[in-house]
C-alpha cells in the first residue's frame, strides 16, 4: 500500500507529500506537529478506540482538527454477531454505541467534539449501525 502510494506520488509529480507505515495507536509523528487528522472506516477496528483518539491529540497542534468516518452502534448488536470475530473484521462488532465513542474522544482532550452527519448502515441485515461523521478540535 505505501509502495503504491508512493509510487502514485512520484507519477502525479506530487513533491509535499510523505508517506509513514505505522498503526493508529502509535501514530509515527512527533507531538503537536500535524494541522488536521483524517480517518475513514479504521477507529472501530482498534480494540482501544480511547488510545486512538489519545494519539491524535498528541500528534495535533494546537488548533489541529480531527475529521473521522467510523461506524458506530445505533443500538445493542445481537450476541451471535456481537461475538464474532468476522463481524470484527467487517467492521460491525468493533463499533462502539455512540455515546461512548463521543464520550472517548472528549477524554482525550477534544473540546469541539460536532456530529457533521449521521446514516444508518444496517443495510438489509437490519443491524443497528451507522456511519458517523464527527469533526473535533484540539482547543
Ligand atoms: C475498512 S478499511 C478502510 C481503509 C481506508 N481508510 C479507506 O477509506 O478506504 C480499514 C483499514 O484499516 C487498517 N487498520 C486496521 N487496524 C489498524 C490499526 N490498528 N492501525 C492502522 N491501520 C489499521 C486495515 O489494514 C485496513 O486497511
Amino acid at each position: 500500500m505505501i509502495d503504491r502510494a508512493r509510487t502514485a506520488a512520484r507519477k502525479g509529480g506530487y513533491k509535499n507529500v510523505e508517506f509513514r507505515l505505522g498503526e493508529i495507536e502509535n501514530l509515527p509523528v512527533a507531538d503537536a506537529c500535524v494541522d488536521a487528522v483524517i480517518s475513514n472506516c479504521v477507529i472501530n477496528l482498534s480494540p482501544d478506540k480511547g488510545r486512538v483518539f489519545r494519539e491524535a491529540f498528541r500528534a495535533l497542534k494546537a488548533g489541529g482538527r480531527l475529521l473521522i468516518s467510523d461506524v458506530v452502534l445505533s443500538g445493542e448488536l445481537p450476541p451471535q454477531v456481537r461475538d464474532d470475530l468476522e463481524q470484527w473484521a467487517a467492521c460491525v462488532s468493533g463499533a462502539l454505541p455512540e455515546t461512548e465513542y463521543l464520550q472517548l474522544m472528549r477524554e482525550a482532550g477534544f473540546s469541539e467534539v460536532s456530529v457533521l452527519a449521521r446514516t444508518d448502515a444496517g443495510g438489509q441485515a437490519g443491524l443497528p449501525i451507522r456511519s458517523l461523521q464527527v469533526l473535533a478540535v484540539k482547543g
